[in-house]
């Protein structure tokens, strides 16, 4: 069956912020699929962190239907169980951290989302020690997220939503303001998560480092947004050289 493979099903989806006169998006129409690693690429301003917003739920569509696993978007946030279900599911990683960082110790701040899902203490500890351990932050777990440095603050940040072990995982650029080297690291992560069956949602301007590892990409431009598989994309060499400006 179809549906039940279905992640995001957007129908003529348009939106435009309250007080603003220009559409940000007008019609848009996609699937994204359980398993696709996808790419959002498009040139800065072209609405790619507004989409996330809208997929997380945060903005409503001015226009249009969202559903997610064939269930309108906005009917499951309605309701206080379905709501919460959705929010373990579907975890978002901010283009700014500052924003997602609240708490007083890197410990609690990756404790957080555990600790609202009816965990018993064990399994909140593991799930934190075991998320520390992955990005290396044991060193850190009493420090203060407010005063880490920007690419600390985005493991921490990651490491918070990772430990929701959520089934689909949406990446506002996070690869921005790294080393190469802990920008691949990060993409092999990407990728296992991938492997091990996540559906992975990411923002970024890296298509030379992201293009081995993504299945689909979401292609923001020229006033439309388009969905091309990658083996669409790597057959048309003006759509790469595009992608490659962003
Ligand atoms: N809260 C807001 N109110 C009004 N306009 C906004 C708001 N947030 C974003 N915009 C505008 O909407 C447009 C799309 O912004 P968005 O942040 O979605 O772009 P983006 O594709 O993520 O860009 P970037 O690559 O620079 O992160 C921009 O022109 C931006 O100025
Ligand atoms: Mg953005």
């Amino acid at each position: 069956m179809e549906g039940a493979d279905l992640i995001f099903t957007a129908e003529n989806l348009s939106f435009r912020y309250k007080d603003e006169k220009g559409t940000i998006f007008e019609d848009v129409s996609f699937k994204i699929n359980k398993g696709e690693f996808v790419c959002f690429m498009g040139p800065n301003g072209s609405g790619k962190s507004t989409l996330f917003q809208i997929l997380e739920g945060f903005l409503k569509p001015t226009s249009g239907s969202l559903e997610f696993e064939g269930k309108d978007l906005q009917e499951l946030l309605a309701n206080e169980v379905s709501k919460k279900k959705f929010h373990q599911k579907v975890g978002i990683l901010f283009q700014n951290v500052d924003t997602q960082l609240f708490n007083s110790t890197v410990y609690d701040e990756i404790a957080f989302g555990p600790k609202q899902m009816n965990l018993s203490q064990n399994e909140v500890d593991q799930r934190v020690e075991d998320c520390l351990n992955l990005f290396n932050l044991n060193s850190m777990r009493d420090s203060v997220p407010y005063n880490l440095s920007g690419g600390e603050k985005r493991e921490v940040a990651l490491a918070s939503v990772l430990a929701l072990n959520p089934d689909v995982i949406l990446l506002d650029e996070p690869l921005v303001g790294l080393t190469r080297a802990k920008r691949n690291e990060l993409i092999e992560l990407f990728d296992k998560l991938h492997q091990a069956g996540k559906t992975i949602i990411l923002i970024t301007h890296y298509f030379q480092q992201i293009k081995d590892v993504a299945t689909d990409y979401l292609i923001f431009g020229n006033g439309e947004i388009v969905k091309k598989t990658g083996d669409e994309l790597k057959a048309d060499p003006e759509l790469i050289h595009q992608v490659e400006e962003y």
